[in-house]
């Protein structure tokens, strides 16, 4: 029970503890004249929930299969001859892993899969890292050999591209829902980040729950983004591409975390909506509403890259951060090294 005080008031466990809590400040900040709309927002449940074991087997299974179209295993999107150039089964024969992690990586960044490796994605989650196609013969002959030595890598036929991240992201959501329907939890991230998987586990079965939940999809949701339209921008995007003049509520694409129901939900939406090149907008935004779904914040889990730098450019041991489940994107693959350190002394001594 203890253990639970550790994450402070990032993510009150007890939707009456987090509604009495909301209120009281509420009230405080009423007394000095408003009560601002996010604090308020908050005072209704939240909108996901949480499974015990009595309540496991009674729930409609969440990947009913059956409801997507008879093509779908060869579909991704507008894909019509969608395979995997890659794969790995390490859900086989397994019902009951908490935690997958699926990382979006460009070929390339054969440094990056490798520190992760290193760290992080050593533990008791499965680590897989997502790939499109390659043109060249010899840099997809070198990838082959990496899934020899590591077997932790997935490609899908698309061009790996700036433009094409969105079948990325959903590819995701395909290969859990097809390879890997066991898992508890999936994390979505990048890999220039840092997760602080031991934290994260920790997380999840004290803090959320071991046997899982339900409509969760945390993470950190910008609101009211306007859609950039300057020629500079490496964000633009023409009317014709996007019509609104705002983004629908969506997360920051480098660490999103799902529940199994919300991963087949956002896919079949997928599956038949068209395609929008920012993944981040297209599937925690625009999916997510068409859904029906709402993003719950991480709050205080992040370290910002402010507290990052404070972290690993002084002998600090890290006392002074409190826990954190992740660290911000853009990291070196020193920081995250010593990042992992910090954790792992950390827990030593604790
Ligand atoms: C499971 O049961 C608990 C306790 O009755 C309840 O709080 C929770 O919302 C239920 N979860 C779902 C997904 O129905
Ligand atoms: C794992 O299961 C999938 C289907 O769920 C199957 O296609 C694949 O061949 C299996 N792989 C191994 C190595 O058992
Ligand atoms: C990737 O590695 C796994 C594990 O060694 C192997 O079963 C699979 O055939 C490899 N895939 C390819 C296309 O080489
Ligand atoms: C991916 O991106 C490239 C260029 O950026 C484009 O030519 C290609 O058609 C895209 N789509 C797929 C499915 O590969
Ligand atoms: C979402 O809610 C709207 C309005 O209540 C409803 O028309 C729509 O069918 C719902 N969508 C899904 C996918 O449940
Ligand atoms: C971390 O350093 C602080 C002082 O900077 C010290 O009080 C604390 O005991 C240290 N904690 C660990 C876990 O080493
Ligand atoms: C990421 O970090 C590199 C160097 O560490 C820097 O050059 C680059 O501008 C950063 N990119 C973003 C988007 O912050």
């Amino acid at each position: 029970m203890l253990e639970k005080r550790r994450y402070g008031a990032g993510l009150p466990t007890s939707p009456l503890l987090a509604a009495i809590f909301t209120a009281v400040v509420c009230l405080f900040l009423w007394y000095l004249s408003s009560c601002p709309e996010h604090l308020a927002v908050q005072l209704v449940a939240p909108s996901y929930l949480l499974l015990l074991p009595g309540n496991v087997t009674s729930l409609p299974p969440p990947y009913p299969m059956h409801k997507l179209a008879p093509d779908d295993r060869a579909t991704l999107i507008d894909v019509k001859d969608f395979a995997f150039q890659l794969n790995n089964y390490p859900c086989n024969g397994s019902n009951s892993l908490l935690l997958l992690v699926l990382v979006h990586s460009a070929p390339g960044n054969v440094d990056k899969r490798r520190t992760i490796r290193e760290t992080w994605g050593r533990g008791a989650h499965r680590v897989l890292f997502l790939l499109g196609a390659v043109q060249s013969p010899a840099d997809q002959a070198a990838l082959e050999e990496e899934n020899r030595t590591h077997r932790d890598l997935v490609q899908g036929r698309f061009l790996d591209s700036y433009r094409n991240m969105t079948y990325k992201h959903v590819m995701a959501l395909k290969w859990t829902a097809y390879y890997c329907p066991g898992a508890r939890y999936l994390l979505k991230t990048d890999d220039d980040v840092f997760v602080n998987t031991p934290a994260l586990l920790d997380f999840l079965a004290q803090d959320l729950s071991p046997w899982g939940a339900r409509r969760l999809i945390l993470c950190e949701p910008f609101s009211s983004a306007y859609v950039k339209r300057s020629y500079r921008s490496k964000w633009r995007v023409s009317p014709l591409e996007y019509p609104g003049r705002m983004y629908p509520a969506y997360c920051a694409g480098w660490a999103v975390l799902y529940s199994p129901d919300v991963v087949f939900l956002l896919y079949r939406e997928a599956q038949r909506t068209e395609y929008f090149w920012i993944d981040d907008v297209h599937v925690t935004g625009t999916l997510v509403a068409r859904a029906n779904l709402t993003q719950t914040p991480l709050g205080s889990l992040v370290l910002s890259s402010h507290q990052v730098q404070a972290l690993v450019g002084s002998r600090s041991n890290g006392s002074d951060v409190g826990v954190f489940l992740f660290g911000s994107p853009n990291l070196s693959l020193s920081d995250i090294h010593r990042l992992w350190q910090l954790v792992q002394e950390r827990r030593a001594v604790s």
